[in-house]
């Protein structure tokens, strides 16, 4: 399959699975475990979710990896692994709260998120029915238009979205930080799924995002479709993106958010 063709199939994949989830979301949503930490919730439908992304995946393609959220894992025999997020804000999922999404993307090379390059993704918001789709080189879209590029406004203009991690001392440390980035910027918002905060980026809904501790299953369809509508996706200190911290944006905002961050040693590993 060519980039263009996998990110097909991940659209489809994705809506498909949104379909699933619209259309049996029970009334009260239980929690079947918690992972991290005891707020950390799986509810039945994300294991059903990527139960359906599993099949649908090994069926058409049978040699490719895949890597789930909820904890399927199957190495690669073609060279390319789907990484997949079957409901990235399963919090919100659990309360009736709108931002939740179906995440999906393609990555080629080692087994290792330092080391892939994704090549394809989508993201479809499960309740706001919209799909935010890449491939590499080929430009970013929302429901199927190109996304154009927009001029960010300077820092103290920014909205900024974030989000927090399960464990309570990392969402203190990332409190502490916000309180203190807090006072340059617009105004922030924590919608609860980081797939959804690096689409509204890459569409200028926000200005810029940042959040450390994220795993791969959350960013890696998000940060192509936002690097390739034009936003510079990247870690700290020159380093790229990864789980010990995201942050997207563009033109001067960016450079000044990164100095804050940068400042404030936001990539400390033991945070
Ligand atoms: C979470 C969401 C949230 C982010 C957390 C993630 P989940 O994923 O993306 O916005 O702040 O770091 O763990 O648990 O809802 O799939
Ligand atoms: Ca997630």
């Amino acid at each position: 399959m060519t980039p263009g063709e996998f990110r097909d199939f991940a659209v489809e994949l994705a809506e498909s699975a949104g379909d699933l989830i619209r259309r049996t979301r029970p009334e009260v949503v239980q929690v079947l475990d918690t992972k991290s930490s005891e707020v950390d919730p799986v509810t039945e439908m994300d294991k059903a979710v990527e139960a359906y992304l599993v099949n649908r995946i090994k069926m058409a393609r049978p040699d490719d990896g895949i890597l789930g959220e909820e904890g399927d894992s199957i190495i690669s025999k073609s060279g390319y692994t789907w990484v997949i997020d079957p409901i990235d804000g399963t919090v919100n999922y659990l309360y009736g709260v709108a931002s939740y999404a179906v995440s999906i993307a393609v990555v080629a090379g080692p087994d290792n998120p330092l080391e892939w390059q994704v090549i394809a993704g989508a993201v479809h918001a499960v309740v706001w029915q919209k799909t935010w789709a890449a491939a590499i080189g080929q430009g970013a879209t929302v429901n199927g238009k190109p996304i154009k590029p927009v001029t960010p406004p300077p820092l103290n203009k920014s909205l900024v979205a974030t989000g927090f991690g399960y464990d309570a001392d990392r969402r203190a440390y990332q409190v502490e930080l916000l309180s203190y980035l807090i006072r340059h910027i617009r105004d922030i918002r924590r919608l609860g799924s980081a797939a959804i905060d690096l689409c509204l980026q890459a569409e200028g809904i926000v200005d810029l995002y940042y959040e450390m501790g994220l795993q791969p299953w959350d960013m890696a369809a998000g940060s192509l479709i936002a690097a390739e509508a034009g936003s510079t996706v990247c870690g700290l200190q020159g380093e790229p993106a990864s789980s010990t911290m995201v942050v997207a944006g563009r033109g001067e905002a960016l450079t000044e958010l990164l100095a804050i961050l940068q400042a404030a040693a936001a990539d400390l590993p033991d945070k």
